[in-house]
């Protein structure tokens, strides 16, 4: 379970662009969730994850994580439990090393001197094979030579393997060709659910938001203005939820690159 207690954050502080992204925010995610995230554009979807991931520092209040409490535990720290995701499909990788040294260091399998074994290899494979990209048979080939698709989700791969208590995804299919991102975010599903992966995903498509997961947040201005799941949640349309967003925040929903399919 993640538990986010009454945070307050404060970017670029005393600085020309300061800003109070959470004003006494509270967020509670159950184990298994997934949860789909949307909101027009500075809503604070991607700081939320900057919060959780200790890649921004809190004012105040806490961050639970399955009990612990890693308010003050470093980025670094809090990135074996919670794989992360970006829209950039260069970002997750290492672009010269081939697809199984970047399993290998992400899998934990062992120090990288070490080397890989054969069993190693064959857990690659098997991994690989689950993706149906063909990338099983393309162990030794650089990331940097694989199409966006196959780099998310290799990339996808990396961040689950060594199952992490949380994992969250900002708009990782955004930068990807339609069919690609259905693709990856099929892959997704299948691997989150599979797994029984605590997920939060953020999503400019407000069909996918709707269609994946089990609950949708609705966020503006650094509040969570619209949370929904259960029978509420499926009987809802795109229309409803731009209805909802009016609604709750009095503005008309702003994202430039929002897909209403
Ligand atoms: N480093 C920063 N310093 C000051 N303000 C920032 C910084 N990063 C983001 N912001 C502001 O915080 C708000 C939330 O940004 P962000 O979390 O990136 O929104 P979203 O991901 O929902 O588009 C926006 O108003 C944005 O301009
Ligand atoms: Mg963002």
């Amino acid at each position: 379970m993640l538990e986010l207690k009454n945070i307050s954050v404060i970017l670029s502080k005393g600085t020309i662009n300061e800003k109070k992204v959470f004003d006494d925010f509270s967020l509670t995610i159950n184990d298994g969730d997934f949860v789909t995230i949307i909101g027009s554009n500075g809503a604070g979807k991607s700081s939320l994850f900057n919060v959780i991931c200790g890649n921004v520092s809190t004012v105040s209040g806490s961050i639970i994580l399955n009990g612990k409490d890693i308010t003050m535990l470093p980025d670094h720290k809090r990135a074996r439990m919670i794989g992360r995701l970006f829209q950039d499909p260069n970002s997750g990788t290492a672009p010269d090393m081939t697809i199984e040294e970047n399993l290998f260091l992400a899998s934990g399998r062992g120090h990288w001197m070490s080397g890989i074994t054969k069993a190693d290899r064959d857990y690659f494979k098997e991994q690989l094979s689950t993706l149906g990209m063909g990338l099983e048979d393309k162990l030794n080939r650089p990331v940097k030579l694989l199409s966006g698709g196959q780099r998310q989700a290799v990339t996808l791969l990396m961040a689950t393997m060594s199952k992490p208590s949380l994992l969250l995804l900002d708009e990782h299919t955004a930068a990807l060709d339609p069919k690609t991102a259905d693709v990856v975010l099929e892959m997704t599903n299948n691997i989150v659910t599979k797994n029984n992966i605590t997920c939060l995903m953020i999503t400019h498509n407000m069909q996918s938001a709707l269609d994946y997961g089990n609950r949708t947040l609705m966020m503006q201005d650094g509040k969570i203005i619209f949370d929904t799941c259960g029978q509420e949640r499926s009987e809802l349309t795109i229309n409803d939820l731009l209805t909802k967003f009016k609604e709750n925040s009095g503005k008309e929903f702003v994202s430039d690159k929002m897909l209403l399919s």
